[in-house]
């Protein structure tokens, strides 16, 4: 793909004799949603893992924005643009959430820039401004899915990769998260979505990839992928 900020050919991470990652090749054009779905297992995590530098591929290549980055370390990878809100959130729950904010620019230096981006936080999501001063432990599940999309973009971000952000929460707050990533794709930041809701995430998606066991079994954009017959039966709870 031509206009493509992130492209990845023939990727493979093993956990020791245990093959997670299978060979998978996919795309992230700039400015667009694209989502990744699978079962439980898939590789989907792994397979953002390796691209935040956490695991190491085995083979295949992983190219953004023009660089390589199967040896570059993990703090580099962030400092070259791409952020990563984990599974599981990982906040730091004795910090306050402002605190936690500030961690995600720990690169920078511009401290005018930073307040801004606080602020643009606390915009995004009013209930971490409004409780900025508390310890984040205190935030319920989404809230604190909220603080985790909000850290990650306090490094200004190329490409965001979100791990299943929707995982647990209630149909409103979830409706949240999804409205907060399209007004983040119209303000120029690229995604790599990770998700069981398939449903919500191909809707708002440009492109999707299926994963099973390691492989990317089928492709297409957000809309087809809603159309596919085994997409709807083996994800969209169909039959
Ligand atoms: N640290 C680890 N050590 C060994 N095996 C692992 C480790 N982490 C994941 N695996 C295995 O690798 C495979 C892929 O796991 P991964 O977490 O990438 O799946 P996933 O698609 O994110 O699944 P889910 O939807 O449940 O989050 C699974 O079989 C899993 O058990
Ligand atoms: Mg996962």
């Amino acid at each position: 793909m031509s206009n493509a900020l992130l492209d990845v050919q023939d990727l493979r991470v093993a956990y020791g004799k245990i093959e997670a990652v299978k060979g998978i090749s996919f795309s992230v054009a700039a400015g667009e949603v694209t989502t990744l779905i699978g079962t439980n297992g898939a590789g989907k995590t792994t397979t953002l893992r390796t691209l935040s530098g956490l695991l190491r591929p085995t083979a295949g290549s992983i190219t953004f924005d023009g660089q390589p980055l199967e040896t570059v370390p993990a703090h580099r990878i962030v400092a070259l643009g791409l952020a990563h809100s984990p599974e599981g959130r990982h906040i730091f729950p004795r910090m306050t959430i402002e605190e936690n904010l500030l961690l995600g620019a720990f690169l920078r230096n511009d401290s005018a820039g930073i307040t801004q981006d606080i602020e643009r936080a606390y915009t995004l999501f009013p209930i971490l401004g409004e409780r900025r001063k508390q310890a984040a432990g205190t935030l319920s599940g989404g809230e604190q899915q909220m603080l985790a999309m909000g850290r990650a973009l306090m490094s200004r971000p190329k490409l965001l990769m979100l791990d299943e952000p929707s995982m647990g929460l209630s149909p409103i707050m979830m409706q949240k998260i999804m409205a907060t990533i399209i007004e983040l794709k119209s303000g120029g930041t690229t995604i790599l979505l990770v998700e069981q809701n398939a449903q919500a995430a191909l809707s708002l998606s440009d492109r999707g990839y299926v994963m099973q066991t390691g492989r990317i079994v089928l492709s297409g954009t957000g809309a087809e992928l809603l159309r596919d017959e085994s997409v709807r039966k083996s994800y969209l709870g169909e039959d």
